[in-house]
C-alpha cells in the first residue's frame, strides 16, 4: 500500500508507482485530502490500475471499511511522501481521516511500515520532527532517506524525499532475509586499467554488474560492504560503500588494507594480470618512420590470492571467467589460490549483461545455478555464502 500525504514530492509518488509495479508489487494507492492538492487520484488509479481511496468516508467497500480493508492484503505500507504534519499525527496515534486510519488499522506484526519524509530542511531539523521520528522508529517503522540536496523552496539541505528508484531499492531490500546482518564484507568489481601512457592502456571488457549486483544483494542483507570499483559507470548500490581505484596495484592496496577487518572478501574483480613495466610520461607519437613500440610488462599482484595469506583471511570466493573448460579451471584456481569457494562463469558470454549462469566449485563438488538475472544469482551467491560462514563459527 502506498500513502500520499500533501507535498510537493508527491509528484515523483507517479513514478514510484510505476516503478513499483515494474519491479513485480501490486500497488494499492491511498491519499489524504493535502496530496490530492499536488497530484489527482486519477492519475495515480491509471498508473496502479486500482481504484485509489482519499476518505474514509469512502462506500465502495461492501462493508464501508476501507480503513481496515486497505491493508489486510498489504505487505507494506510505504507513506511517500511523508510530511511532518503526518508524522506528528501517525506517532500520537491519531485517525481523523483515511491514510492515518489505515496505519493505525495495519496488522502490526505482518504489515510494516515505511516512511519517506520529504519537507524542508529547517522542518526536517526542527527538534519536533527529529523527536518525532525517533518515537516513529522506537515504534518499529522504518525511515527511508531523507535524501540531501536542492529543495522546492530554494533551500538546499536535508529533507528531499528520495528518488522513486531508491525508494524501490528500499522497499526490496527491506523483504530480503538479512542473513548478513552485522558482517563486514569486502567486494573488488571491474576491470583494472594500466596505464601505458597518459591517455592509453589496457585494460579488458568486464562491465562490473555482477560484483555490483553482490555489493548491493550483501547490503540487503545487512552486511556492512566495502566495493572497491575499477573504472566502470555504474550506480552505487544503496548503503554500500565505494572505493574507486584505477590500476591493479591500487586495487591490491586497497583490498589488503580492508581485509584484515572483513568477514568476507568476494573477487569479483576481472584484474588486469599484466601492467606495463614503465609507463610513458607524455604520449607516445606515432611519427613517420618510428619503429612500431614494444612494450615489456610485469606480472600483477594476485589480489585474491594475497588476501587468502593474510594470517587470518576473511572467508574468501573467487570467481573464474572462462572460455572453456569451466570446472577444470576453478578447480586449479581453488587449489592455487587457496580458496574455500571459487564461482565459475563463461566470460566471454557475459560481460556487460544482465544476466548469468554460475557453477559453484568448492572441495567437495559443483552446484549449478541456473541462467538468472545478475541480482538474483547474488542473493544465491549471497545466501550461500552465509551458510558457509554459519558452519564455519
Ligand atoms: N584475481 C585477483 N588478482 C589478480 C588476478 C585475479 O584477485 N591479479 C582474482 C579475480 O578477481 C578472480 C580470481 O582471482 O576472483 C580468478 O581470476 P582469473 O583472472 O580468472 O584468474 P587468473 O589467476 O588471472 O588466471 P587466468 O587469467 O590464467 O585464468
Amino acid at each position: 500500500m502506498l500513502g500520499l500525504s500533501g507535498g510537493i514530492a508527491c509528484y515523483k509518488a507517479a513514478e514510484l508507482v510505476r516503478e513499483l509495479i515494474k519491479a513485480g508489487a501490486t500497488v494499492q494507492v491511498a491519499m489524504t485530502e493535502a496530496a490530492e492538492h499536488f497530484i489527482t487520484a486519477v492519475t495515480l488509479q491509471a498508473l496502479s490500475n486500482r481504484p485509489v481511496f482519499t476518505s474514509q468516508w469512502d462506500a465502495r467497500d461492501h462493508n464501508n471499511m476501507a480503513h481496515i480493508n486497505l491493508t489486510r492484503e498489504a505487505d507494506a505500507i510505504l507513506i511517500a511522501p511523508a510530511s511532518a504534519d503526518f508524522i506528528a499525527k501517525l506517532l500520537h496515534g491519531r485517525a481523523d481521516e483515511l491514510l492515518s486510519l489505515a496505519c493505525l488499522a495495519r496488522p502490526i506484526d505482518r504489515c510494516a511500515l515505511l516512511v519517506a519524509p520529504a519537507m524542508n530542511r529547517e522542518m526536517w531539523a526542527h527538534p519536533a520532527t527529529q523527536r518525532n521520528f525517533a518515537q516513529l522508529v522506537a515504534d518499529g517503522a522504518t525511515v527511508l532517506g531523507p535524501g540531501n540536496g536542492d529543495q522546492a523552496c530554494g533551500e538546499i539541505g536535508d529533507g528531499r524525499m528520495l528518488e522513486p528508484h531508491e525508494l524501490r531499492d528500499e522497499l526490496i531490500a527491506f523483504f530480503q532475509p538479512k542473513l548478513l546482518a552485522g558482517k563486514r564484507v569486502l567486494v573488488t568489481a571491474g576491470p583494472t586499467f594500466e596505464p601505458i601512457d597518459p591517455v592509453r592502456g589496457l585494460t579488458n571488457r568486464s562491465s562490473g554488474k555482477m560484483g555490483f549486483a553482490i555489493a548491493r544483494a550483501a547490503a540487503e542483507a545487512g552486511a556492512d560492504v566495502t566495493l572497491l570499483a575499477g573504472p566502470v559507470a555504474l550506480a552505487t548500490p544503496r548503503h554500500v560503500r565505494r572505493v574507486d581505484v584505477t590500476t591493479a596495484v591500487e586495487m591490491h592496496d586497497a583490498a589488503l588494507a580492508a581485509a584484515p577487518s572483513s568477514d568476507v572478501f568476494v573477487a569479483t574483480a576481472a584484474v588486469a594480470d599484466w601492467r606495463v613495466a614503465s609507463v610513458a610520461g607524455s604520449k607516445i607519437k606515432k611519427a613517420e618512420g618510428r619503429v612500431v613500440p614494444a612494450f615489456e610488462l610485469v606480472e600483477n599482484p594476485d589480489i585474491l590470492a594475497a588476501v587468502a595469506r593474510l594470517p587470518k583471511p576473511p572467508f574468501c570466493v573467487g570467481f573464474a571467467a572462462e572460455s572453456e573448460n569451466l570446472v577444470a579451471h576453478a578447480r586449479e584456481k581453488l587449489q592455487r589460490k587457496q580458496v574455500p569457494l571459487i564461482v565459475a562463469n563463461l566470460g566471454p558470454a557475459t560481460f556487460g549483461r544482465d544476466d548469468n549462469a554460475l557453477t559453484l566449485v568448492d572441495a567437495d563438488g559443483e552446484r549449478e545455478l541456473p541462467r538468472a538475472e545478475k541480482i538474483v544469482l547474488a542473493r544465491q551467491l549471497v545466501a550461500e555464502i552465509a551458510a558457509r560462514l554459519s558452519r564455519r563459527t
